[in-house]
């Protein structure tokens, strides 16, 4: 089985990915790790982030090994590391270089520790639009953007990072402006939407099982 969970940053999709996952023995596929590899990249060798080419050459070059190993580094989700993915992910070249990559996955979905999967999960922007069309479940979760900065907000000063709720907002609305012009981020039209301003974490994961139990129900036929 495979299920795709899109939508804007800090909108809860991560939170709900990671408990599908553990229920339904579903391998993980965060894709936000592609272009937050290619961002950190671009900072680490010092790059311009407005140097296209570079991009487009670093993501053509990107392993999953070495996207694991760059997730190591503090700055792959520092705020500066999120603008930077958000920048090279608005390059084409480096969104068509990096589409094999996550695709393969759904052939092949492994867990952590490289045991195979019988299905997987994506969260992304365009998994359901563009990387998995086919999948067996598409979710889009959203929620306000004060909602979704003050989250992060949170989640920084949790790890001990220096930020200010001001700015976090900011770069929500400006990654949103980002991710959001292109047709790929908007919910795929067999989506089921999720407002997480509106439902609690535990709502929106009864109502995601009600749904993947009907489907099992119709694949099992
Ligand atoms: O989800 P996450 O915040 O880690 O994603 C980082 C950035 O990568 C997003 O702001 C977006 O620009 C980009 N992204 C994308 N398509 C995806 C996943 C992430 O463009 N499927």
């Amino acid at each position: 089985m495979i299920i795709t969970i899109d939508g804007p940053a800090a909108a809860g999709k991560g939170t709900l990915a990671g408990k599908l996952a553990e229920k339904y023995a579903l391998a993980y596929f965060d894709t936000g790790m592609v272009y937050r590899a290619v961002g950190l990249e671009m900072i680490l060798g010092g790059y311009s982030l407005d140097d296209t080419a570079k991009a487009e050459s670093l993501a053509q070059g990107l392993t999953f090994p070495r996207m694991m190993a760059l997730s190591e580094y503090p700055d792959f989700r520092s705020l500066a590391g999120s603008k930077a993915a958000s920048v090279v992910a608005a390059i084409p070249g480096v969104r068509k270089a990096l589409l094999k990559m996550q695709q393969d996955f759904s052939i092949r979905p492994v867990f952590a520790d490289g045991s195979p999967a019988k299905g997987a999960i994506y969260d992304g922007r365009d998994t359901g639009t563009v990387v998995c069309p086919q999948a067996d479940i598409k979710f889009f979760v959203t929620a306000s953007p004060e909602i979704r900065a003050e989250r992060r907000y949170k989640e920084y000063l949790q790890k001990g990072q220096k930020a200010n709720y001001q700015e976090v907002l900011t770069q929500t609305l400006l990654r949103d402006k980002n991710d959001f012009a292109r047709e790929s981020s908007q919910p795929a039209k067999d989506a089921v939407i999720f407002d997480t301003s509106e439902l609690s974490a535990e709502e929106v994961f009864d109502q995601a099982c009600e749904i993947v139990e009907n489907r099992k129900k119709t694949l099992e036929k």
